[in-house]
């Protein structure tokens, strides 16, 4: 450990609710020696916070800071090699921070899903944090961290496999479970309420490339916005809604792209969205869900609707409780298109309530990270991205710490040219695998086979479940 600073890492934001988390998970898991203190405006409340945290967390120091004091921010950043903060909403409480750290060469990461505090991050931040080798690193939650990694793993994986670019990719939320908190929330209203206030706020929160670090650079690929409504996608062989975090995910994995010079291609498009199945209830409950969504943003943007729900959902420093927080879980498939005609397929996924168990298991890694690692870390600085400032060796933490990330390909690269109106993907199946063909059918996996049956070749790609259930395929292999 560098002998320059005081600590290695602190938590500002330690009484809030997933402060707390985080303070909870460096006290179980940071290895014997790491130096850790907790930072908040009140030394009364952060003495109770620590005194929950059991021996390990002990001694660790308390540091009184209010985000509204530059001086007590500039102290906090010259004391850690590392400051996380959960201080949100960030928009309005967290750039003077980032802004100290940035100066300080001090690293940071926090759990922020805010794209407008992002852009006024990088705006303001970037150049002096890259100059001073600061790594800024926000979005280490639920939203952006199995979004980015994931992605990153997928490209890694087709890179290594001389597969090439990655072209069409999309992330499907199969599964997930859990609470949210009044600072969650809090957040949410707080952009939504800066988006209803500007014209060009709203623009740049509706911009694809909202946090690129070269937006006139970044390829024109048609119309990227995110999904709204319920939709058969006859690519995934599933009904989809909208991500409620697509709106930030997207932006993040887009900026990871740009901030490696493209890396992933210039033709890479992506999407996140909500798997529904293609079971008989799945319209229905892809329907009801994006339904329920707008319902809630809508809900959420008006006064006397606001004022009803805020009395409904928890206030800040609430949020889940530990049955919710145990129980909840995510799982997340991501579905990748390469230039040389491969198909790749990534898993995320964890135990444990998404924005706030395995949130705190994420950022707490981050921490340790940033710390521990550095020899391993790539050697960018500035305003970066989970992927970007750590990559590999966050997904090695992460995996450690029981997270589940993985990517492979799910097809052969093509032997030949495809012919033209065929997909572009290899068969790997053989006529003599008809329930292969079929699962695989059913996923939508294109392969470059003659499709024929009792239907037509269109009657495996129907958007009615039971049409595609009655294709029966016969296929002949050109391969
Ligand atoms: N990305 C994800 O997956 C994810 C997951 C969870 C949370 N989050 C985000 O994390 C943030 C925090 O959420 P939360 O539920 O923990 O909120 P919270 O319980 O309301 O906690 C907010 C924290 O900020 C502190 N704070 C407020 N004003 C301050 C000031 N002027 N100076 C210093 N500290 C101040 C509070 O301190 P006091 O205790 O003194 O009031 C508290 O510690 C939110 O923005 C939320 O969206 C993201």
């Amino acid at each position: 450990m560098s002998g320059d600073r005081e600590l290695d890492v602190v938590v500002f934001g330690a009484t809030g609710f997933a402060g707390r988390l985080v303070a909870g998970y460096l006290a179980g898991h940071a290895p014997g020696g790491v130096r850790i203190g907790l930072a908040g405006r009140s030394g009364r409340r952060l003495a109770d916070v620590r005194a929950g945290l059991g021996a390990a967390a002990s001694d660790w120091p308390l540091l009184v800071a209010d985000s509204a004091d530059l001086v007590s921010l500039a102290a906090l950043a010259r004391a850690a090699r590392v400051v996380v903060s959960t201080v949100g909403p960030y928009r309005a409480r967290g750039l003077a921070l980032v802004e100290a750290c940035a100066g300080a060469g001090t690293d940071y990461a926090d759990l922020t899903g805010e794209v407008l505090f992002i852009r006024d991050s990088i705006d303001r931040c970037h150049d002096v944090a890259a100059a001073a080798g600061a790594r800024i690193v926000h979005c280490c939650g639920f939203d952006s961290v199995p979004s980015d990694l994931g992605v990153l793993g997928l490209h890694e994986a087709a890179r290594a496999d001389g597969a090439g670019d990655l072209l069409d990719t999309t992330l499907v939320v199969t599964a997930v479970r859990g609470g949210v908190s009044g600072g969650t929330l809090a957040s949410m209203m707080g952009q939504q309420a800066d988006v209803r206030a500007s014209a060009q706020l709203r623009e740049i929160a509706a911009d694809p490339y909202a946090l690129s670090p070269d937006r006139v650079a970044e390829p024109d690929l048609g119309d990227e916005h995110d999904p709204g409504w319920a939709r058969f996608d006859g690519g995934l062989g599933m009904w989809t809604g909208p991500f409620v975090m697509a709106g930030i995910n997207t932006r993040v994995v887009r900026r990871s792209n740009a901030l490696q010079g493209w890396a992933y291609g210039r033709q890479f498009r992506y999407r996140e969205v909500t798997g529904f199945g293609a079971g008989p209830a799945a319209p229905l409950l892809a329907g009801a869900a994006s339904t329920a969504l707008k319902a809630v943003e809508a809900g959420l943007a008006f006064g006397p609707s606001r004022a009803m729900l805020a009395r409904l959902l928890p206030s800040p420093g609430q949020g889940p409780g530990e049955r919710t927080r145990r129980t909840g879980y995510f799982r997340i498939q991501i579905h990748a298109r390469t230039s040389a005609g491969a198909r790749y397929l990534g898993a995320v996924e964890a135990q444990g309530d998404p924005g706030y168990a395995a949130s705190s298991v994420m950022l707490g890694e981050t921490a340790l990270c940033l710390a521990l690692d550095r020899d391993q870390l790539p050697g960018r600085a500035g305003v970066l991205t989970p992927a970007t400032a750590m990559g590999a060796a966050l997904a090695a933490r992460l995996r450690s710490a029981g997270h589940i990330l993985t990517a492979r390909q799910v097809t052969q690269l093509p032997r030949t040219r495809p012919r033209p109106g065929w997909p572009a993907s290899c068969c790997t199946l053989c006529p003599a695998r008809p329930q292969r063909l079929r699962a695989r059918l059913r996923a939508r996996d294109s392969i470059n086979c003659r499709l024929a049956g009792s239907g037509s070749e269109s009657g495996a790609r129907s958007k009615s479940p039971r049409v595609r259930r009655d294709f029966r395929p016969r296929i002949a292999c050109r391969g």
